[in-house]
């Protein structure tokens, strides 16, 4: 046996951790508030657990082998053909996808530094090199310094949007100079545009990748059911891209790579428009209120327009977030991301932003 030498020293992904794997860790006994793992505050949709409680039935069963019915949805939703849909468990699984088809080891992606780390997680499994750009001052993509790493080996650049661990987004005018640039070097470049934050943008100048899709470019966009749709535990995600790429992705997959339970629940919660909305106030209600809070205490706020913030605690963000867990309150490090001095928080339901304000202050005074 020879495993393959580039994997011998691969470090798998940070996940957030679990409420049973703190409790255990710190021995807490109380309430444990999770703001690490950017999920939905307010639980799974009333829709959701009651098509699941039925669907429980039918586990002995396989899911619907094509998933037409969520394939017809999602390309009514996005005025799309189903088959420029793809579908995933979990928008993970679709990254993987994209290496599988696009992908020969020696060849390269760029990614911004710091990113969602998937991306250069799945090239390191993959053998594919990964130039890594050092995002603007502002924290955002830095699209001009991204096009000059272009190379003729470069085949994707992944841009999550909004940027994670940032929650950064740019504006439609500089969108539409990265893509018309980069058409001109090399229109064979996929640009994948990860969404996963996307239905939290207020601002009106923020484009949806749809756009640019619909408009020619050659573009695969990312969503997931994770966030806004509540799902993170089922695994949900997908693509729309062009037939071609699409049609593609759908061979290099396992059968019944999205399990019944996922299908049914993302039928369910697409057809639940109030549960989106109030995630969506929420998160946008909550996501104004922490920033406002927490200026008040003196700490730097980044602009996000995702359901969690990038908060500079300076140097003593290391201690604020082991004091923070030992109360419970579960923020996310972003150490992994090279981020010392800052953390990554998650927009909870107000009375949990409230208890995560009050306790901030509690450790402020002992730190
Ligand atoms: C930018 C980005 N893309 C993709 C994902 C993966 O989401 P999923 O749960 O659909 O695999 C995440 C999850 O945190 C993310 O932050």
């Amino acid at each position: 046996m020879q495993i393959k030498s580039y994997l011998l020293n691969l470090k798998p992904y940070p996940p957030g951790k679990t409420i049973e794997e703190i409790r255990k860790d710190l021995k807490i006994s109380g309430k444990i508030y999770k703001f690490n793992s950017n999920e939905n505050p307010l639980g799974p949709s009333s829709k959701v657990i009651e098509v699941l409680q039925k669907a429980l039935l039918e586990v002995h069963r396989y899911p619907e082998a094509s998933y037409f019915e969520l394939k017809k949805v999602l390309a009514e939703k996005w005025k799309v053909s189903p088959s420029q849909i793809v579908l995933g468990n979990g928008s993970n699984e679709i990254i993987e996808f994209l290496f599988k088809t696009l992908l020969k080891e020696g060849e390269e992606i760029i990614v911004s530094e710091p990113s969602f780390l998937m991306y250069e997680k799945m090239a390191e499994i993959y053998g594919v090199k990964v130039k890594k750009i050092p995002l603007k001052e502002d924290f955002t993509h830095n699209f001009s310094a991204i096009l000059g790493e272009v190379s003729r080996k470069t085949k994707i650049i992944f841009i999550d949007h909004p940027h994670n661990p940032t929650g950064s987004t740019l504006k439609r005018e500089a969108w539409e100079i990265f893509l018309n640039s980069l058409n001109s070097i090399n229109p064979k470049i996929l640009v994948v545009v990860d969404e996963a934050y996307a239905e939290f943008i207020e601002d009106l100048e923020i484009p949806q990748g749809i756009e640019f899709l619909k408009a020619g470019y050659l573009i695969f966009i990312l969503r997931t059911f994770s966030k806004a749709y509540g799902l993170a535990g089922l695994r949900l995600g997908y693509g729309i891209t062009g037939e071609e790429l699409a049609k593609v992705m759908d061979k290099v997959r396992q059968p019944f790579n999205v399990n019944l339970l996922a299908v049914k629940a993302g039928l369910a919660v697409l057809k639940d428009e109030e549960y989106l909305a109030k995630t969506i106030q929420v998160i946008k209600e909550g996501r104004k209120y922490l920033k406002k809070e927490l200026e008040k205490l003196g700490f730097k706020v980044f602009p996000s327009q995702a359901n969690f913030i990038m908060v500079d605690f300076g140097e003593k963000a290391e201690k604020i977030y082991r004091k923070l867990m030992q109360k419970g309150i579960l923020l996310r490090s972003l150490k992994a991301y090279g981020f010392y001095n800052f953390l990554r928080i998650s927009i909870g339901l107000p009375e949990e932003n409230k208890i995560l304000i009050q306790s901030l202050k509690e450790v402020l005074n002992e730190v």
